[in-house]
């Protein structure tokens, strides 16, 4: 049993009534509800967090060490801004997918630059809440070999 663990970062506790022409109309609640039933019925441990906070999301990051065996991350608005996540990911080696619910390549200029894509297994971008289902079953792919 592998323990994988779904990081949300900054606004993304709003989902469900925040821009949904963008984001869709789920809550988060209901994307680590299925998150959950995926990877727990896959036999394996599942943990969510969500932070509006890039202090506690570095935090989080490196508390994952030794248990968690991937990491799922939407990091929100710190994708464009945050060295200090990236340099947590470059410190504990997990693997992980970064995701984002809409087009970020599609959107403004300053969305296209992200600090974890060429650090990241993966990146899933614009497929909404199914890029986290995808991004879990990639995660479970790799748990399951190792
Ligand atoms: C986002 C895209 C980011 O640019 C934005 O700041 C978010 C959400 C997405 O999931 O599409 O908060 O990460």
């Amino acid at each position: 049993m592998s323990k994988i663990t779904v990081i949300h970062g900054p606004n993304l506790n709003l989902l469900g009534m925040r821009e949904p022409s963008l984001y869709g109309s789920e809550t988060l609640a209901t994307i680590n509800q299925r998150l959950e039933e995926t990877i727990e019925s896959a036999g394996h441990e599942f943990e969510a967090y969500q932070s509006n906070a890039e202090h506690e999301l570095v935090d989080k990051v490196q508390s994952a060490i030794p248990d968690t065996a991937f990491i799922i991350i939407n990091p929100g608005a710190f994708t464009h801004t945050s060295i200090a996540l990236r340099d947590a990911f470059l410190g504990v080696q997990i693997p992980f997918i970064e995701v984002h619910l809409s087009n970020v390549d599609s959107r403004e200029e300053f969305r296209r630059h992200s600090f974890f894509a060429d650090i990241a297994v993966g990146s899933i971008i614009g497929l909404g809440p199914q890029g986290y289902l995808l991004a879990a079953q990639a995660a479970l792919s790799r748990v399951e070999v190792a």
